[in-house]
């Protein structure tokens, strides 16, 4: 049985209740908003009255005065923001942590903080150089001493958080900062006594909302509305239950009397030009801290290694930016710049994350763009057995479309059947490891599964920026999206490249939406399998519907294609193709029983071209050849674009997207479509092999034969 007297003992309860609470404040003598680093300062340089400041300011030290006692440090003349002596640093017991602040014109205030932490006889820690931390402004005491909960993303670095834990002995909760104008933890989050929060949740990114949600209950929660978040409401100082704070509305008044609190406001006008309030005018210097149960921080940190021409290409900016974009922090241990043109850098970034979730989410795309582990580090991939058919280990590696290898038993293996959003799996046949792509649904209980990111590398051509484009002859429009005048040209160069892919037998799929029929493109597709261009076709119940309505009828979608002109009635014409087809038993049927004579899927026959018609909710019929069975569907997609050199999508948001997620990084992939949005989503797989063009279809595939036909002249 644990007392309650063995759970508290000496050390563990530093702050005896019968002892005042101290709080350190430093009077506004030299109080201006003198420049901008926040956005509340920007517009109001020089527009705080000093007389005023200073008669608010003593409001607030009056007030405070009755429950506490206040400590006063000497103002100087040069540091007009020292009256925010919650910047000072992080006080617990008789230990501080000093700031580093971020911006200069406040790094000259450190001197002083230190100066008088020493004569008062604290324990001094100092972080290491270039790591910004603002102390109390940034990191808060849960009011029970349970935890502290630290703020980073504007003025204080995430790798400063397990200096705190480890100096403080406390459990570190990272809290990642969004909204500039809570540019500070203190601004928009205060933790109450009695396990009350006051906060404003649209500060924080979602990570760090489940996190406060996790910690605090519902219950305990006060949440704060926009118009009092920027009346700095958050910025309270709680005294057993009396909140001092600058005037709020009567409804957040109302919220906190509620559950006991008593609302003492006092104007702090002046000092919000600055961009602080009550709360950062105050330090605490005697913070509850209880049992610690959990004295670290959960912060992960990682090595990668980057190689390449880390400028030229600017992949070291990319691979910085996924960091901080992703909610970690970074810092280069070691750069080493090549000297020429052609040589080669090295970079080794340390990543730290404040999860092990979201290490995984920044490694995974790091190790996307070709970041490896460092030699000292490298080590297997970490495998979980599934325990339930379907469901994969909760932390699996999700693959993109880059060829991928991992580290089995020392040795690097090559992972099979690459495509995105799969898992890998890893076998074993006599001693022989085998690594595989499998889609979820396909897991097995007892499948061994990567999860994290040890062990796992892609294999990325590195390109100096000149070399983009020239790499291979259909690189011409590097990874990009091709319009307006650049369309023929481009055109010329498919051209080419199909000419060259049947010469040499090799395999294109097409992935048509009905928009090809439509537009006039039936018969220009018709040509193409008809010359051998096309070894496989993709699409869904649509296409062959409207082809084969105008091939039995003259119309797509009832309108006639050789007037353009839409035909009395027509819109029933492609229920009647389905009718005439479903009477016949299957496509190929009806071109047996010489009732289909021309069209794409006519051709496709002829041809013996394989094609696939993946169906959908809103398909009409559906035709008797259309796979409604998507699973199936899925299947027999990949296996028709197995081992093709070029993939042409043609109109087909869907079907083109199904057919992405399928395809490795090397396959070529042409993407037509008058939507620029499909496009870009398409062809911005960060490959140099696709291709987007913006146009017609109709007029795309009219101009392609154009060029076929030029080169059979030739
Ligand atoms: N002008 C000061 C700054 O931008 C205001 C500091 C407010 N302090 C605080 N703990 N939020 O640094």
């Amino acid at each position: 049985m644990l007392g309650f007297a063995q759970r508290y003992d000496a050390r563990d309860v530093l702050v005896d209740m019968n002892l005042p609470i101290h709080f350190l404040m430093c009077a506004p003598d030299y109080f201006d908003v003198d420049y901008a680093i926040n956005p509340w300062m920007i517009g109001n340089i020089h527009h705080s009255s000093r007389d005023l400041a200073i008669q608010q300011w003593q409001c607030l030290h009056q007030l405070l005065s009755k429950s506490a006692n206040i400590e006063m440090m000497v103002p100087q003349p040069d540091w007009p923001d020292m009256v925010f002596t919650a910047n000072a640093g992080l006080v617990v017991d008789k230990t501080v942590v000093l700031s580093r602040f971020l911006h200069p014109e406040r790094q000259g205030e450190e001197f002083f903080y230190r100066q008088w932490f020493i004569d008062q006889g604290y324990t001094l820690h100092d972080l290491p150089k270039d790591l910004p931390f603002e102390g109390a402004g940034d990191a808060l005491l849960d009011r029970e001493g349970r935890w502290l909960w630290a703020g980073y993303g504007f003025r204080s670095e995430l790798d400063a958080h397990p200096y705190l834990a480890d100096w403080l002995d406390v459990e570190v909760l990272s809290l990642r900062l969004m909204d500039e104008r809570f540019y500070h933890l203190d601004t928009c989050f205060c933790p109450l006594i009695n396990g009350y929060l006051l906060y404003y949740p649209p500060a924080f990114d979602a990570y760090s909302n489940r996190l406060i949600s996790q910690r605090i209950p519902e219950s305990k929660r006060i949440v704060v509305s926009e118009p009092d978040a920027v009346n700095f409401a958050c910025n309270a100082i709680n005294i057993e239950n009396i909140v001092i704070l600058n005037p709020i509305s009567s409804d957040l008044k109302a919220k906190l009397c509620t559950v006991g609190f008593e609302v003492v406001e006092t104007p702090l006008t002046e000092f919000i030009k600055a961009g602080g309030a009550a709360k950062c005018l105050t330090l605490r210097l005697t913070e509850p801290i209880q049992v610690k149960l959990n004295p670290q921080a959960a912060i992960e940190s990682q090595t990668i290694l980057l190689e390449g021409h880390l400028l030229d290409s600017g992949l070291l900016n990319r691979v910085l930016d996924l960091i901080v974009a992703g909610g970690g922090s970074f810092q280069v241990l070691e750069f080493d710049l090549g000297e020429q043109r052609q040589s080669i850098s090295t970079a080794q970034v340390k990543v730290s994350a404040p999860s092990r979730e979201i290490m995984n989410k920044i490694m995974s795309q790091a190790i996307a763009l070709g970041a490896i582990q460092p030699p000292q580090e490298i080590c297997d991939v970490t495998l979980e057995a599934v325990i339930q058919e379907g469901v994969a280990p909760k932390n699996f590696y999700v693959t993109t479309i880059y060829p991928t290898e991992v580290r089995v038993n020392g040795e690097w293996v090559r992972v099979q059947g690459q495509r995105m959003d799969a898992v890998i799996i890893v076998s074993a046949t006599e001693n022989n490891p085998v690594a595989t792509c499998s889609l979820l649904r396909d897991l097995k209980v007892g499948d061994h599964v990567v999860v994290d990111t040890a062990g796992i590398r892609t294999i990325r051509k590195s390109t100096l920026r000149e070399q983009r484009g020239t790499a291979d002859e259909f690189s011409f429009m590097g990874a990009g999206v091709s319009s307006e005048r650049r369309v023929e040209l481009v055109v010329e160069q498919i051209a080419w490249e199909l000419r060259q892919i049947r010469d040499r037998s090799g395999k294109v799929a097409v992935v048509a939406g009905p928009v090809v029929i439509h537009t006039g493109g039936g018969e220009h597709l018709s040509w193409l399998i008809r010359q051998g261009y096309v070894q496989a076709l993709l699409g869904g119940n649509a296409i062959a519907v409207h082809d084969i309505e105008q091939a039995l009828l003259g119309t797509s979608l009832g309108i006639d294609m050789q007037q353009g002109v839409s035909v009395h009635g027509g819109h029933r014409h492609h229920m009647k193709a389905i009718n005439v087809i479903r009477g016949c038993g299957s496509i190929a049927n009806a071109v047996e029983q010489g009732v289909l004579t021309t069209g794409v899927m006519y051709e496709c026959i002829q041809r013996k071209v394989p094609f696939c018609l993946a169906g959908s909710i809103r398909d009409d019929g559906p035709l008797p050849d259309t796979q409604m069975d998507l699973i199936e569907a899925q299947q027999e997609y990949k296996q028709l674009i197995d081992h093709a050199d070029l993939i042409l999508m043609l109109s087909s948001m869907l079907h083109s997207i199904g057919v992405g997620n399928m395809t490795p990084a090397g396959v070529k992939l042409v993407c037509v479509d008058i939507n620029p949005a499909v496009v870009t989503k398409l062809s911005d797989r960060g490959s140099i092999e696709s291709v987007g063009v913006v146009t017609d279809v109709g007029l795309f595939l009219s101009l392609l034969i154009q060029q076929l036909r030029a080169l059979d002249q030739r």
